[in-house]
């Protein structure tokens, strides 16, 4: 319940924006924020931690439900607070970092606590997640962003819930970005085919199709910055007429060189393909698969699918899956010297029933909504003798786990990596058997 600091104290059904109110902080919830009650309306306070009793400034109301809010100033804090580095870490700044007010220690059992309570929320398990540090320090190890051009002309990430750009640049840098990336903002020329925004943060041609009332809310263009594994430095405008041409770079991962479009997907933190791919290799083993067949859905450029062919060995199988097409035309050449390896082309969900009727082993690694309920009844039922989840959202994951557990297949281990420090986000790899 929170306290009334004066007499101007608002009642929790009058709340409004820019309303100051103390709360304690309950427990930390997915997202990136903390559960706090003020009179027992519910307030996600972004910049808190569990156990602190803090001011917040209301920043959004949800009529007859919660309201969102940021914390302003501490009035009992948590041991492991400590002093944001970034000046972009502030009420109402950049909606990129979460937990830059806590040590990594803090952070990192923030996050277990999430994907914890999301396994006990939504698969009924009761599971110790321990999440481990990637080597490399808590900074500097975003190696691909994707920012906004303002009407100022300034790139940078987009300001929390907000369309508003936090500028960066080499003085007032991300510090999560990767060394060059804010060097490349703050001097990327913006090409003559991208749309500037006009100075109400609306794309001329959108704007116009808002005045014709299709388009609700005001798009800036944006720019994909890369500072790729091969060390070139990229700037790519999707929304650029005729983006077509866009260069590949080469990463380098599990001992192998992979060829990844320089906006496609590829693990952002530069210890995060290794860390991943050996913990898929761990989780394969125990299960006799030399020879075996095996899938890896949402397959990218072929991480996985690397792993499997060295696990089924030559004379087994591996079939990967990626809907992208330029991600899928690049695992066809990552893949070339693995005869075992094939490379489908389409929708996980649509070419599934085309895949050969028996696999021992399957990895997956799919996008943030995850597989869900009837992927994972597909799956189950061709009776894999392991399934390995790869999961970059603890919700997806929870929610997935209980559609395993329901065709059959219980979690027989968990890992879980900070292959983001700062934010709330997290990787797991959860290995499956059946039960
Ligand atoms: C999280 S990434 C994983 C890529 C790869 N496993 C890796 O680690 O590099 C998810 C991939 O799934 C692809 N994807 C998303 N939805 C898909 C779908 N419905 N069917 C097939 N691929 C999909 C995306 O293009 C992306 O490459």
């Amino acid at each position: 319940m929170g306290t009334e600091t004066d007499e101007q104290a608002p009642t929790a059904d009058d709340l409004r924006p820019g309303d100051l109110v103390e709360v304690e902080v309950g427990a930390v919830a997915h997202g990136g924020h903390c559960v706090a009650r003020y009179q027992g309306r519910v307030v996600f306070v972004r910049l808190a931690l569990p156990g602190e009793s803090v001011r917040v400034r209301i920043t959004e109301v949800r009529k007859g439900s919660f309201c969102r809010g940021d914390v302003v100033s501490v009035l009992r804090a948590d041991p492991e607070r400590i002093e944001a580095p970034c000046v972009h870490f502030r009420p109402g700044g950049c909606g990129g970092c979460d937990f830059q007010h806590a040590t990594g220690t803090r952070q990192r059992q923030l996050k277990a606590d999430v994907v914890a309570e999301q396994l006990h929320r939504l698969a009924g398990l009761d599971v110790a997640v321990v999440v481990e540090e990637l080597p490399g320090g808590g900074f500097g190890w975003r190696t691909r962003v994707r920012w906004a051009l303002d009407p100022q002309g300034r790139i940078g990430p987009r300001a929390v819930r907000s369309h508003r750009v936090e500028g960066v640049n080499p003085s007032e840098p991300c510090l999560i970005a990767a060394p060059g990336l804010n060097e490349l903002a703050a001097t990327a020329d913006v090409p003559a085919g991208v749309r500037r925004p006009s100075s109400s943060g609306t794309p001329v041609r959108r704007q116009q199709r808002q005045l014709r009332g299709r388009a609700a809310r005001p798009e800036l263009p944006e720019v994909v910055l890369t500072a790729a594994g091969d060390g070139s430095l990229l700037a790519i405008w999707p929304d650029q007429p005729g983006h077509q041409e866009v260069p590949t770079v080469t990463e380098q991962a599990v001992g192998q060189s992979f060829s990844v479009a320089g906006d496609g997907f590829w693990q952002v933190h530069p210890a995060a393909a290794d860390t991943l791919a050996f913990a898929v290799d761990e989780a394969l083993a125990g299960v006799e698969l030399d020879g075996g067949s095996s899938w890896d859905l949402y397959g990218g450029v072929g991480l996985f699918a690397e792993v499997l062919a060295e696990v089924v060995g030559p004379s087994g199988t591996v079939v990967t899956v990626e809907g992208d097409r330029t991600a899928s035309g690049l695992a066809v050449g990552n893949l070339a010297h693995r005869q075992q390896v094939s490379v489908v082309l389409g929708s996980v969900e649509k070419v599934i029933d085309d895949l050969p009727e028996t696999v021992d082993a399957i990895v997956l690694d799919p996008p943030r909504a995850g597989a869900g309920p009837e992927l994972c009844r597909q799956m189950a039922a061709r009776a894999p003798s392991v399934i390995v989840y790869v999961a970059c959202d603890p919700a997806a994951l929870g929610r997935d786990t209980a559609a395993l557990m329901g065709a059959g297949y219980r979690l027989d281990s968990l890992r879980s990596f900070d292959c983001f420090p700062q934010t709330h986000h997290i990787e797991c790899v959860a290995r499956f058997l059946p039960a």
